[in-house]
């Protein structure tokens, strides 16, 4: 018989993602409206480490749904992937009587609430928040489509210089391990190239095709790069290719931060609101120690223990696209 969770405590952990803050404004008011006692996490697992806890009412979460960044706070706690660190969040979970909790962060924070749930007896639920949409079992996560967009304004702003110059730029998104916002946004905004960690990056042929479009005076060109790629991001790839073609005029723009924050688009809000409500059905149902993610528009639940073995794979055609449409 699974015990009953009366209190729950939630937190936000990692890098943080638009839409965070409507993820944790449905898990209060859906956990008060169920009659649970819900908590508020401060700076992720540093905050069940050193109990920087709060109790959170209706009005605790007035008027965050539009903000990014997340009002809980964020940290990547070393001390929680400690044994000791992990004791310590445990007493001071039990301290407030907290018997469930869930979690809103990537692939790392599922991976302490894994540990965490085989070690102690409160169950966890996660949401998937990241920008980097690098999470087998959802089709999205929540605070990419808010960060896709923000890149894609950016490099379509890019364009319009580029077109102006006759140059060619090297835009690096974020993702230190995964390639999603690049070729989202490469697609979006029809870049001639996109690289990403997931695949190989073939410099020769990259230079092959740009010296075949010097040959047809097609000068305006964007290579969209995810910081992880094999070469290093935008600067070292430029670098390569001003050495090898003198003639092109390159110029890099590095996005960075700014995908990362920003009012949350309507579709992270809804996903972030649908997700955290059930997240707490799950936790008052019994469904313990998964995550919450969303498969064809639905609901879909994923062990924790799964989650962190799986990554989201990369599409082959998706790639191809890129490939056929840039030519
Ligand atoms: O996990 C999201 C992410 O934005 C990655 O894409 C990026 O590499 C990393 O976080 C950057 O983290 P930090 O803010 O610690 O530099």
């Amino acid at each position: 018989m699974k015990k009953k969770v009366t209190k729950i405590g939630v937190l936000t952990s990692g890098g943080d993602a638009p839409g965070m803050n409507a993820g944790i404004r449905a898990v209060v008011r859906t956990g008060l409206y169920n009659g649970l006692e819900v908590f508020g996490i401060v700076r992720g697992y540093t905050g069940m480490v050193e109990d920087d806890i709060y109790k959170m009412e209706s009005r605790s979460v007035a008027n965050i749904i539009q903000r990014g960044g997340t009002i809980l706070k964020t940290s990547r706690c070393k001390e929680f992937f400690t044994p000791e660190g992990r004791k310590k969040a445990y007493d001071n979970l039990t301290k407030h009587g907290i018997n469930g909790l869930v979690i809103i962060g990537g692939d790392g924070s599922f991976r302490g609430a894994q540990t965490f749930s085989n070690e102690y007896d409160i169950p966890c639920v996660g949401l998937p928040g990241t920008i980097d949409k690098d999470i087998a079992g959802t089709d999205f996560t929540i605070g990419f489509d808010t960060a896709v967009n923000t890149a894609v304004e950016a490099i379509d702003k890019i364009r319009d210089t580029a077109d102006a110059h006759d140059r060619l730029f090297i835009i690096e998104v974020m993702g230190r391990d995964a390639g999603y916002i690049a070729l989202h946004s490469g697609i979006a905004t029809g870049a001639e190239n996109v690289l990403i960690p997931e695949r190989k990056t073939d410099i020769e042929e990259i230079i092959k095709q740009l010296a075949e479009k010097e040959r047809r005076h097609k000068l305006v060109n964007l290579i969209v790069v995810a910081e992880g790629d094999e070469f290093g991001g935008a600067d070292e790839i430029a670098k390569i290719i001003k050495a090898r073609l003198p003639a092109q005029d390159v110029r890099v723009c590095i996005l960075g931060h700014i995908q990362r924050g920003g009012s949350p688009t309507c579709f992270d809000r809804l996903i972030a609101s649908r997700m955290g409500y059930s997240a707490v059905e799950c936790l008052m149902e019994g469904k313990f120690n998964v995550f919450v993610g969303m498969v064809n528009n639905r609901m879909h639940y994923t062990p924790l223990n799964e989650a962190v073995k799986k990554k989201q794979r990369i599409s082959e055609e998706w790639m191809k696209i890129v490939k056929i449409l840039a030519s």
